[in-house]
C-alpha cells in the first residue's frame, strides 16, 4: 500500500480537512509534515458535528488512525495542549497522536517577534496569522531552534533558551520597544507544558517507514497551499515552509519512491487570506457573494477571505510543481445560481498572453486575467451523488477545469458533509 499526499493547489482553505476525513477509514496513518497552528482544517462528521483542526492532523477524528506531527512541523506546545483538551472535551479519542522528537517548538519569543515585525512592516505586512511560524522556521534554518528532543534534556533546553534570548531580548527591547522575556520563566513554562505529552514524543520517521514496510497506508496532509509555499508560492507573501508535495518527504522522513498518489485539493473558485497578489480577485458584489455563499471566513484567525474566479494558470502550475495525479474539486455547490461562470485561462502581462505562471514577481503583479465564460446552472447540486446527476452546465464546467488543469478531477465536493461528495475515479488502489 502506498503513501498518498494531500495538498492544497491554491492559497489554502481548499477543503483539505474534508479530503483527509473522506479517506480516513482506509488509512492507518495521517501525518502533518509542515506548518503549525497557522492552519485551520474543517471536518464535518456524518452526525453533523463540526471540528476545526489546527496543528493536529485531521485523521484524529477517524478512530483507529495513528496521527503524526512530523519533524517538519513547528509546534507551539501550549497550542497543542489546548487543541488536545478541546478534542478530548468533545469525546475524541486522542490516544493515537505522536509528535516527532525533531519537530521544532514555537517559543513565546517567536510569537512576540511575528507580531511586532508585522506591525513594523505597516502596509508592506505579509498578513501572517501571528502564530510565530516564520520566526520559528528562521531559527530552525539558523540552527538555533529548540526541538522536542532538546526539551527532554533540561540542561540543553536552558542553554538554548538563554542563548536565543540573549539576542532576541535585545531585538525586542531595543528595536521594537517591547518587554524582555525571562529565560527561566520560558524554560519552566515549556517544561511544564511538554511534560503533559512527553509520552507522545517519538522517532516518527522510523515508525512511518516501518508502517510502509508492513504495507500500511500513510496519508501526508499538507497545510496551506501551493501558492503559499516559500519556494514555489507568491514570495514574499507566503508561509515559511514547503506545503508542496516535495515537502512531504523532508517533513516526515520517508523517501519519494513511497508516494504513489498526489491528491490536489482545488476550490471551484479561488480564495486567499492575508496580503499578496491575486489576479482573479473580485472587489465587487460578486466577490461578496462568493464570500457569503461559500462561508469564506478564516477558520483560524476569523479574517474574511479574499475571493475570486477560478484561475487555471495556477491549477496548471500546481499540477506541475506537485506532480498531482488526481484532483478533488470542492465547493462546486457554491457556484449554483450564476448566469455565467468565468474561468481565467491565461494572463495578459504587459500586452502579451501568458499561459503559464510568469517567471518574475513583477510580471505576476501585473498579470491581468484572460477570461473564458461558461454557461452557469441554477439547480441546487448539494444533493447530487453521481456526476450524471449534475446539471449539464455544471458537468461542462468541471470537464473544462479538468482540461485546463492537466490532471483528472477524481472527486467533487457539493457541500461540507462527508457524504456530499461525488467520486468519479477511486483514488486509493
Ligand atoms: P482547509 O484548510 O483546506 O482544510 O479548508 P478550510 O476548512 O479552511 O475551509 C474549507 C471550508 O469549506 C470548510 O468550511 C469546509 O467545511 C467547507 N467545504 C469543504 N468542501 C466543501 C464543499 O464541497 N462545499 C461546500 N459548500 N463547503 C465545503
Ligand atoms: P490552511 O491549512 C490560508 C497565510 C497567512 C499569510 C501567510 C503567512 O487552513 O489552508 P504565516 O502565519 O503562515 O506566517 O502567514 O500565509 N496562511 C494561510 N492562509 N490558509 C492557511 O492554512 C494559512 N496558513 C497561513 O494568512 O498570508
Ligand atoms: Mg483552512
Amino acid at each position: 500500500m502506498p503513501a498518498i499526499v494531500v495538498i492544497g493547489a491554491q492559497w489554502g482553505d481548499e477543503g483539505k480537512g474534508k479530503a483527509t476525513d473522506l479517506l480516513g477509514e482506509r488509512l492507518k496513518w495521517v501525518v502533518r509534515y509542515q506548518g503549525g497552528n497557522n492552519a485551520g482544517h474543517t471536518v464535518v462528521l456524518p452526525d453533523g458535528q463540526q471540528f476545526a483542526t489546527k496543528l493536529i492532523p485531521s485523521g484524529i477524528l477517524t478512530p483507529g488512525v495513528t496521527n503524526v506531527i512530523g519533524n517538519g512541523v513547528v509546534v507551539n506546545p501550549g497550542a497543542l495542549l489546548e487543541e488536545l483538551h478541546g478534542l478530548q472535551e468533545r469525546g475524541v479519542d486522542t490516544a493515537g497522536l505522536l509528535v516527532s522528537a525533531d519537530a521544532h517548538l514555537i517559543m513565546p519569543y517567536h510569537v512576540a517577534i511575528d507580531k511586532v515585525t508585522e506591525r513594523y512592516l505597516g502596509k508592506a505586512k505579509i498578513g501572517t496569522t501571528g502564530r510565530g511560524i516564520g520566526p520559528c522556521y528562521q531559527d530552525k534554518v539558523a540552527r538555533v531552534g529548540v526541538r522536542f528532543q532538546d526539551v527532554l534534556d533540561e540542561k540543553i533546553l536552558r542553554q538554548k533558551v538563554e542563548a536565543a534570548l540573549d539576542i532576541k531580548n535585545q531585538i525586542l527591547v531595543k528595536v521594537y520597544n517591547r518587554k524582555a522575556l525571562d529565560p527561566d520563566e520560558v524554560v519552566d513554562t515549556t517544561l511544564a507544558q511538554v511534560e503533559q505529552f512527553a509520552d507522545r514524543i517519538s522517532d516518527t520517521r522510523l515508525l512511518l517507514n516501518q508502517a510502509l514496510e508492513r504495507g500500511e497506508t500513510v496519508l501526508l496532509e499538507g497545510s496551506q497551499g501551493t501558492m503559499l509555499d516559500v519556494d514555489h508560492g507568491t514570495y514574499p507573501f507566503v508561509t515559511s515552509s514547503n506545503p508542496t508535495s516535495g515537502g512531504a518527504c523532508a517533513g516526515s522522513g520517508i523517501g519519494p519512491g513511497r508516494i504513489s498518489v498526489v491528491l490536489g485539493i482545488l476550490k471551484a473558485y479561488t480564495t486567499r487570506v492575508g496580503s499578496g497578489p491575486f489576479p482573479t480577485e473580485l472587489h465587487d458584489e460578486m466577490g461578496e457573494r462568493l464570500r457569503k455563499v461559500g462561508g469564506e471566513v478564516g477558520v483560524n484567525t476569523g479574517r474574511d477571505r479574499r475571493t475570486g474566479w477560478f484561475d487555471a494558470v495556477i491549477a496548471r502550475y500546481a499540477t506541475r510543481v506537485n506532480g498531482i495525479t488526481d484532483y478533488f474539486l470542492t465547493k462546486l455547490d457554491v457556484l449554483s445560481g450564476l448566469d455565467r461562470v468565468p474561468i481565467c485561462v491565461a494572463y495578459e502581462v504587459d500586452g502579451f498572453r501568458a499561459e503559464d505562471m510568469p517567471m518574475t514577481q513583477t510580471d505576476f503583479h501585473h498579470a491581468m486575467p484572460v477570461y473564458e465564460e461558461m454557461p452557469g446552472w441554477f439547480e441546487d447540486v448539494s444533493g447530487c451523488r453521481t456526476f450524471a446527476e449534475l446539471p449539464a452546465n455544471a458537468q461542462a464546467y468541471v470537464r473544462r477545469l479538468e482540461e485546463l488543469s492537466g490532471a483528472r478531477i477524481s472527486v467533487l465536493g457539493v457541500g461540507p458533509g462527508r457524504d456530499q461528495t461525488i467520486v468519479r475515479h477511486e483514488i486509493l488502489p
